[in-house]
């Protein structure tokens, strides 16, 4: 029965991180919409070959020999506008990066130099998600004190890479088998040895919490095959409740119940000034008439 789920689990992640091969020159891909794709073209470019990427039959990204060359859909005159500003190109390689993916299609990759040409098709298929759910930001809140953990409920591959940032900051970092927590000295003053990870799971986990660990945490996820990588983002908001009354709480608190005090004393007096002075007023009325 455990087998069968770990094998179940599996299967789910391979499709869930789009492993397939479909041919020697054509591999399936999928993705949700909005996360990073880079597609590799597996070479080191010597600046002798043509490197040419088409989408759908649509030519989107080229390097030629001069490396300056280098055409984005806005340039290339036959490129599609769904792809401004989306599209980058690694100078060394060759390999092309499409950032918040939205197309299904057919990514064709063309290698073309004097002595001979190859061609390698990378089959995309995008799942489409909602908005709402694109932007999810997880919340979670701990007491004070309490520890808690910042789950991402994936499994981790060894050549997976796991990125934790804290606000913006990097804070922790998984690669391979190595894993880096608070490389910089103002991550280490925050947290001081109160943060662990897990290889397994890429889950991070805070402990002894403080008021200060209160904010976004982000998780950047890179999915490596040979062949592409996926990157998918993660956001988790964590709010830190304070369980205990700060010194400046129970001043205030102390200063309210002064108040409190003398003001019901005020009233009582005046009450009480008030009650011995009314029946002297009625009879000084009664002895009138
Ligand atoms: C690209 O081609 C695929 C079929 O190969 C098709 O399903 C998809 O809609 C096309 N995409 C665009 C944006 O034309
Ligand atoms: C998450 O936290 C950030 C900063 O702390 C805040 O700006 C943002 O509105 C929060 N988002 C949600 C969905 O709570």
């Amino acid at each position: 029965m455990k087998f069968l789920f770990n094998l179940l689990a599996v299967i789910l992640f391979l499709l869930d991180n789009g492993v397939s091969g479909v041919g020697s020159n054509e591999m399936s891909v999928s993705v949700m919409e909005g996360e990073s794709v880079t597609l590799y073209t597996g070479v080191q470019t010597n600046q002798q070959e043509v490197i040419k990427w088409y989408f759908n039959d649509t030519r989107i990204a080229q390097i030629s020999g001069d490396l300056s060359d280098i055409c984005t859909d806005v340039q290339c005159e036959d490129g599609p506008e769904r792809f401004r500003d989306r599209l980058k190109l690694d100078h060394q390689t060759g390999s092309l990066t499409i950032t918040h993916i939205t197309d299904s299609g057919l990514y064709e990759l063309k290698i073309i130099s004097s002595k001979s040409s190859s061609d390698k098709i990378f089959s995309v298929s995008v799942t489409g998600v909602s908005a709402a759910k694109q932007d999810e930001v997880k919340r979670k809140s701990v007491k004070e004190g309490e520890s808690v953990t910042l789950d991402p409920v994936v499994i981790r591959k060894p050549s997976d890479v796991m990125m934790w940032y804290f606000n913006d900051i990097l804070i922790a970092e998984i690669t391979g088998d190595l894993s880096k927590i608070c490389t910089d000295v103002q991550c280490k003053e925050r947290f001081r040895d109160r943060l662990k990870l897990d290889h397994q799971t890429g889950s991070l986990n805070i402990t002894n919490t403080r008021n200060t660990d209160s904010g976004e945490y982000k998780l950047q996820m890179i999915f490596n095959n040979s062949s592409f990588s996926i990157t998918r983002v993660k956001r988790f908001n964590l709010t830190v409740i304070n369980s205990g009354l700060s010194s400046g709480a129970v001043a205030g608190i102390v200063v309210a119940v002064v108040l409190l005090v003398s003001a019901v004393i005020t009233a009582a007096v005046i009450y009480y000034r008030h009650k011995i002075y009314t029946p002297v007023q009625q009879n000084v009325s009664i002895t009138n008439s």
